[in-house]
């Protein structure tokens, strides 16, 4: 059934509705990661974005996800099992493959030295982050999600505090790039490295916010485990 998307609807249920809607959201400046109980107007508001156009815009896209499967059927353990081998395993083979090219084009250009600063904070990040999720985090949430107990929900607690604190430093250098790379669009004149980069950043940034979508407002949600 196609539902439609209204401004009373909070960011995470608008974007859990139509995953597509997180690619305008992201373009607006519109966090719906973190912030994804706060309500689709108020957000709109805050952007000075009128809402009807937003709107607009959600509703005329299609409801898959770029995959073409739907999260909303799926069970937390199926979907641990997607996030990992959708993000977790690309992110291994993205980032080293992307670190000489933002490497090469910083050298080309001086200017973009910030991108390369950034880029290598980010692919720390990621990677450890992922790491500790595979290692720890999931697991124990499987665990928990399989047999539920106080004492592990105790001990979820903190990590997940932390994984939702990592999610926010992951997305604010994301914000950063977008503000000094002009959204990722290329100058005149710019180099074919220059051009791949933008286009891979980009890439990397959708994935990465479509990935911490479903672990903070679907699957933490899901097992009960909300920010505080
Ligand atoms: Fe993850
Ligand atoms: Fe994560």
């Amino acid at each position: 059934m196609v539902k439609t998307i209204t401004g009373n609807m909070t960011l995470a249920e608008t974007v859990t509705e139509v995953p597509k809607a997180g690619n305008i959201l992201r373009e607006m400046h519109i966090d719906f990661v973190n912030g994804g109980d706060q309500k689709l107007s108020d957000a709109a508001f805050e952007q000075g974005i009128p809402l009807e156009n937003v709107l607009y815009e959600i509703n005329g896209l299609d409801m898959e996800n770029t995959d073409g499967i739907d999260i909303k059927y799926m069970d937390e353990m199926s979907i641990i099992k997607y996030i990992q081998r959708r993000y977790h395993e690309d992110l291994k083979d993205e980032l080293p493959v992307l670190t000489p090219y933002v490497e090469k084009m910083a050298d080309q250009d001086e200017s973009l030295s910030e991108v390369w600063e950034i880029f290598k904070s980010l692919k720390k990040s990621m990677t450890e982050h992922s790491e500790e999720e595979d290692v720890n985090v999931f697991p124990l949430l499987e665990s928990y999600i399989d047999n539920p107990s106080d004492s592990k929900r105790e001990a979820l607690k903190p990590r997940v505090e932390k994984i939702r604190n990592e999610h926010r430093d992951v997305t604010g250098f994301f914000h950063r790039l977008r503000e000094i790379t002009n959204d990722f669009t290329p100058y005149a004149g710019a180099t074919g490295i220059l051009r791949l980069v933008y286009d891979r950043l980009e890439r990397l940034e959708r994935d990465t916010l479509d990935h911490i979508h479903l672990e903070n407002n679907i699957l933490f949600q899901r097992v009960g485990l909300r920010a505080s």
